[in-house]
């Protein structure tokens, strides 16, 4: 039985997705868990050395994510994604892809992220010296009807923790009830 999943984050820049992400990954691993996290900062560093915030390059970084994403979770693995991943279409497309898949929604108002602003970016692109940063000068595509809806402006990180963990739990029920003996 393969209990493979993708937990794809999505919201703005500092809104708390690396950071909800890693600590679901972390609860995974004590449970026993075969854990990746995949974070648009890294994949950028690596997979995606040399790509921009154009609409084609974010597209392009999204399903190079996407594409490791489901070869881990079909073997197995939890994969937890971490990116801005602004465009609706190719959210949708992944999710149609991987198939076992939870949309998390991390929302944050622009103004609290200006004010907390832990990279400095927020200040740069209010003042005009970042084209498309996203939020700002570039759309965002907020999810209709995500798997989970975190608002990390009013909740702390345990709550939105736990949500996630709750929705993994009831998507993983029905594959435990496979293997029940008999
Ligand atoms: S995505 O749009 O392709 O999904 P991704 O999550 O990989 O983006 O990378 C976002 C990170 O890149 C941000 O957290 C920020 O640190 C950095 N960044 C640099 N320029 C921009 C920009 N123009 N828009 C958004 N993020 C940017």
């Amino acid at each position: 039985m393969n209990l493979g999943l993708t937990i794809w984050l999505t919201g703005l820049s500092g809104a708390g997705k690396s950071t909800i992400a890693d600590r679901v990954a972390e609860e995974l691993r004590e449970r026993g868990l075969p854990v990746e996290v995949l974070d648009g900062d890294e994949v950028r560093r690596n997979l995606s050395a040399g790509l921009g915030f154009s609409k084609e390059d974010r597209d392009t970084n999204i399903r190079r994510i996407g594409y490791v994403a489901e070869l881990l979770t079909r073997h197995g693995v939890v994969v937890l994604v971490a990116a801005i991943s602004p465009y609706r279409e190719v959210r949708s497309e992944m999710r149609d892809r991987i198939g076992r898949f939870l949309e998390v929604y991390v929302e944050c108002p622009i103004t609290v992220l200006a004010e907390r602003d832990v990279k400095g970016l927020y200040r740069k692109a209010l003042a005009g010296e970042i084209d498309h940063f996203t939020g700002v000068s570039d759309p965002y595509e907020a999810p209709d009807d995500p798997d989970v809806w975190i608002d990390s402006s009013v909740e702390t990180i345990d709550e939105s923790v736990a949500k996630v963990m709750t929705a993994i739990e009831g998507l993983a029920r029905p594959g435990v009830a496979v293997v029940q003996p008999g």
